[in-house]
């Protein structure tokens, strides 16, 4: 499926709509390059969580975790996890089996087996991607 969004605010929309029909369980993976609107996503996803808290990037602590929305929302970013101990000390496999829903950015930087792995485990592969018009001037 594609859906094309035109501003921030429809992100925004789409993911909040995607999160009202989240259930404990899922894991949901949201790729892309820098500054298409990753965590706008996000945000969006979160209030349709109903989650009321600030979102921060998980960059450096790979995991945030939420607990004042409908589910515990669990918010990963793996671009600095280097293989799939690593993923195993964080306590990823007990996440999944947990009791919220899992939202994993950047998956696409993890080595191609494991990538796969959780690939095979996600119920939406979420990728943005910037859309350019042909016509559009490319000089700056
Ligand atoms: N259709 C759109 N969806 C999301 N963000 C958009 C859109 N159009 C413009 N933007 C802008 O692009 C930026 C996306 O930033 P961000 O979500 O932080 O990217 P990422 O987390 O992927 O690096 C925001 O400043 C946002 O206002
Ligand atoms: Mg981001």
């Amino acid at each position: 499926m594609i859906k094309e969004v035109y501003s921030e605010k429809e992100t925004r929309d789409f993911a909040y709509e995607m999160a009202q029909k989240a259930e404990v369980g899922q894991v949901y993976c949201l790729d892309g390059d820098l500054g298409v609107g990753k965590t706008v996503f996000t945000k969006g996803f979160a209030e349709g969580l109903g989650i009321d808290d600030d979102i921060t990037s998980p960059t450096f602590t790979i995991v945030n975790e939420y607990h004042s929305g409908r589910i515990p929302f669990y918010h990963f970013d793996v671009y600095r996890i280097g293989d799939e101990d690593e993923m195993f000390d964080i306590g990823f496999d007990e996440y999944v089996d947990g009791n919220g829903v899992c939202l994993i950015e950047r998956v696409l930087y993890l080595k191609m087996q494991y990538q796969l792995k959780l690939l095979r485990i996600c119920q939406r592969v979420l990728t943005i991607e910037k859309l350019r018009w042909k016509n559009e001037n490319f000089s700056t």
